[in-house]
């Protein structure tokens, strides 16, 4: 699957809410969009999933406009699968089993075979088939309910992932299982299109991440480009990721070696900025020990200087 967006713009009444955007989605890309609440990266998913009618510009489909009028629909169906910000509240069939199969309903699937779909996304998602099937979703809890939500868009296997939001509400574990189950899909071109707010996962498991601010793209790089670049990201009203701030610190106090800082491009400013650090902080640094998320973060944070994948991502 090959998705363009041209110039897209889209708005609600008098402002708009996206403003000429464009970008480029290759088969097996894992993309995370990030920005400050009210931006327009659910606009940009729905759009891009086809529900928004648009002011102007073009998505393109392998291809294919989809705004043309000789466009076929289910084409859009059968490759494009959207997981909704909060989409527990989404789930309305009487049992589980039926909720995650009702995307399958008018495909050509046979019964076991839209069975075995049903029961392969439950269990991707962490549930025993024979546990959950006939239960009823409004019996499941928030995180369970978001699972089996997420495990109907996977039933349908499209060829383009997109998720709003999708890790909050789960625990720590699920959470790793599941960026990394996104992660294996990719490993098959699957194109995955994240929209998250917690910039540490995507550090870890997206390739490459689109800054937004106020309907526009100003940031779109490799992970490291994006995610290393503290000062742009707080141009967007975000924080760089745990390792940019950590690899800021040691800098700042003399750690690692200037030329790091060079090759990055970080510049005096920041590191004046860091003299603002309070001085406990600085002080688990040098010399008597360094902090424990050092050792953790060791090679995402010389990563993010150097612009180099570390040994064990
Ligand atoms: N149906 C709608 N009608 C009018 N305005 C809308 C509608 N949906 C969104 N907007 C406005 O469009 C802007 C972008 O909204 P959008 O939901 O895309 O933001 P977002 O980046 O997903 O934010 P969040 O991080 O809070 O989910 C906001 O200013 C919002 O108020
Ligand atoms: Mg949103």
């Amino acid at each position: 699957m090959q998705m363009e967006v041209r110039k897209l713009t889209v708005g609600y009444g008098a402002a708009w809410v996206l403003d000429q955007v464009s970008l480029q989605i290759g088969a097996g890309e894992f993309i995370g969009i990030v920005g400050c609440t009210g931006c327009g990266k659910t606009t940009l998913l729905k759009a891009m999933a086809g529900l928004l009618e648009v002011q102007s510009g073009e998505i393109l489909l392998d291809g294919e406009n989809i705004f043309s009028r000789r466009f076929d629909r289910a084409v859009l169906r059968r490759k494009v699968g959207m997981v909704f910000q909060y989409p527990e509240y989404q789930l309305f069939a009487q049992t589980v089993e039926k909720d995650v199969g009702f995307g399958l309903k008018y495909s050509r699937l046979s019964r076991e075979e839209k069975q075995e779909r049903v029961r392969w996304a439950l269990e991707q998602m962490g549930f025993s088939y024979e546990e959950i099937k006939d239960q009823s979703p409004l019996s499941l809890s928030g995180g369970e309910k978001r699972r089996v939500a997420i495990a109907g868009v996977l039933a349908t296997k499209p060829e383009l992932l997109m998720l709003d939001e999708p890790l909050a509400g789960l625990d720590p574990m699920a959470r790793e299982m599941f960026l990394e189950f996104l992660e294996g899909l990719t490993g098959q071109g699957v194109s995955v299109v994240m929209v998250s707010h917690n910039v540490d996962a995507l550090a870890q498991h997206a390739a490459r991440i689109i800054g937004m601010k106020q309907g526009k793209i100003v940031m779109d790089g490799s992970c490291q480009e994006v995610l290393g670049d503290s000062r742009a990201l707080r141009t967007i009203g975000l924080l760089g990721s745990e390792a940019a701030q950590t690899a800021e610190l040691l800098l700042a106090n003399g750690v690692l070696p200037e030329g790091a800082a060079k090759r990055r491009g970080l510049t005096p400013a920041l590191q004046e900025e860091m003299e603002n650090v309070p001085v406990e902080e600085k002080r688990i640094l040098p010399g008597s020990g360094l902090p424990v998320t050092y050792e953790a973060l060791r090679d995402e944070i010389i990563g993010a200087l150097t612009g180099e994948k570390g040994e064990n991502r």
